[in-house]
């Protein structure tokens, strides 16, 4: 007997033909969902300097860069809307004629193929940037969800697939799939941001539709990065609640917390999303020449995958296009 050991593993590392072969991990362009953010007056359109290659589209830009994103080969997009007006209700948020129905039914004229999610959120409505009614300076959590479904139903009524409500309030999923169902419309699905951390990393998004909190911030109902056993129990409640679709936010800083939902959940699809904070990093680094962008974007990618998510949302879409084998 040898005292080698008869398994070598780099066999099948030497040629890239075979190397190919047994990877355990591989993306697709059917992977991913493509943020969009959505500007109604076309003075607000433009490019966000926080992140390089990224642009607030007005309604008239839709027609082109629709054709481009569906020639790249994406499947799915995520609208987020930047309204005319702000005010403390947040009251353009479900407005039938507001900004994000309009884009859906412009979207869905150019491309019927096209999956589109909605971002269910108030933060981008208030003038006061929190993501809920206030009431004595606090987020009024059931009233907030009496809004989100307002806004679910504005945007199921204009043809959006799924919608995403992103609030943290709790029993969101219950009351937007009651609010859907009791409309005619258990067509439309629900991807729940089930697990949100109150991350940092969110900082260029929040330049982007300058929904900053004017005060305070969002840990009141975002998690706490410190915990990972809540986030199964926050998943728990919204698959009990109707889910179709789980999210774990930010990926990347939270690939323990993406592991550890697969496992809890098998049978529902997961989601990751790669924030604005992840997207800029690496667009600063490889702006600098300290990191090759192509290769820490793909590796930063699969490793969201390999953690267990079976859906990517991210900034980076429209390049992996470029960067897949085809
Ligand atoms: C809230 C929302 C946020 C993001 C998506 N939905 C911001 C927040 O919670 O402050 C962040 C996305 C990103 O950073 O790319 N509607």
């Amino acid at each position: 007997m040898s005292a080698l050991p008869r398994r070598r593993l780099r066999r099948l590392r030497d040629r890239a033909s075979i190397r190919d072969m047994v990877r355990e991990t591989k993306l697709s362009m059917s992977d991913f969902i493509y943020p969009l953010f959505i500007a109604e007056r076309p003075e607000d359109a433009g490019p966000v300097p926080s992140m390089p290659g990224v642009s607030r589209l007005g309604l008239d830009d839709l027609d082109g860069e629709i054709e481009r994103i569906a020639s790249r080969g994406i499947r799915a997009v995520l609208l987020f809307g930047i309204p005319a007006v702000k005010d403390a209700a947040g009251s353009a948020s479900h407005d039938e004629n507001g900004v994000i129905p309009k884009a859906i039914r412009r979207i869905r004229g150019l491309r019927d193929d096209l999956a589109i999610v909605t971002d269910v959120c108030l933060c981008e409505y208030t003038e006061h940037g929190h993501c809920g009614l206030l009431r004595e300076g606090r987020i009024d959590n059931d009233a907030t969800n009496g809004i989100l479904c307002r806004i679910a139903l504005a945007h199921a009524a204009a043809g959006a697939d799924l919608v995403a409500p992103s609030a943290m309030m709790d029993a969101m999923v219950a009351a937007i799939r009651g609010a859907l169902d009791a409309a005619g419309r258990s067509d439309v699905g629900i991807l729940s941001y089930a697990v949100k951390y109150a991350s940092s990393f969110y900082g260029p998004f929040r330049d982007a539709v300058a929904c900053a909190p004017k005060f305070g911030d969002r840990r009141g109902h975002q998690m706490d990065p410190a915990n990972a056993r809540e986030a199964l129990a926050e998943a728990a409640l919204d698959v009990a609640e109707g889910a179709d679709m789980l999210m774990v936010k930010p990926a990347l800083a939270y690939l323990d917390v993406i592991a550890a939902v697969r496992r809890r959940f098998p049978d529902h699809p997961l989601a990751a999303y790669q924030v604005s904070g992840e997207y800029s990093m690496i667009k600063a680094a490889a702006a600098n020449g300290w990191l090759d962008e192509r290769r820490v974007v793909l590796e930063s990618l699969l490793a969201i995958k390999r953690a267990g998510a079976d859906i990517i949302i991210s900034y980076f879409a429209k390049d992996v296009a470029d960067y897949l084998p085809q």
